[in-house]
């Protein structure tokens, strides 16, 4: 059998868009059977051992994925090594990430840039936002975890 692949989703708490990404790329990961790990974290850690924010559990519910079980934690040194790649949701994830990625800097992508024709789009923060932020960044990961999967299937 071919070695784990592993995938890490980036927000900068780790509790609203990460959370929605790991999830969604989970769930699509299950149902082709693919030989891969997924995980999430933050740029930050102030959320550390939290469950996801409860609209991002809510928008998840609406689709019919449960995040329940995901702690937030903080991105380590070691995720560079071990995890083959780390798509982050914006130009600040980005460019923080990159700063601490030791030689692994190519492993770091912005997730909507295989849907957008590489423009460098980003994925909102709606942390502060009434709510409806959360559906815009559901549909952003949902087209951007399904290009994902695709390749991973030609891969693995
Ligand atoms: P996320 O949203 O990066 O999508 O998880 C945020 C959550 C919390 C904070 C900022 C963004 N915060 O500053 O606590």
């Amino acid at each position: 059998m071919k070695k784990e692949y592993k995938v890490l989703m980036v927000c900068l708490g780790n509790i609203c868009r990460s959370p929605i990404a790991e999830g969604l790329l989970q769930h699509k990961v299950d149902h082709n059977r693919l030989n891969v790990a997924v995980d999430s974290c933050g740029t930050g850690g102030w959320h550390a051992g939290e469950l996801p924010d409860p609209r991002s559990i809510e928008k998840m519910d609406e689709y019919g994925i449960d995040i329940r079980a995901q702690r937030s934690r903080k991105i380590r040194e070691t995720d560079f090594d071990e995890f083959d790649l780390i798509y982050c949701m914006d130009k600040s994830n980005l460019s923080n990430l990159r700063a601490i990625a030791k030689g692994n800097e190519n492993k770091v992508r912005l997730i909507l840039n295989p849907n957008t024709f590489g423009k460098n789009e980003e994925v909102p923060d709606p942390y502060y936002g009434a709510g409806d932020g959360f559906e815009l960044v559901y549909q952003q990961l949902d087209k951007a975890t399904d290009s994902i999967i695709e390749e991973l299937k030609k891969g693995h």
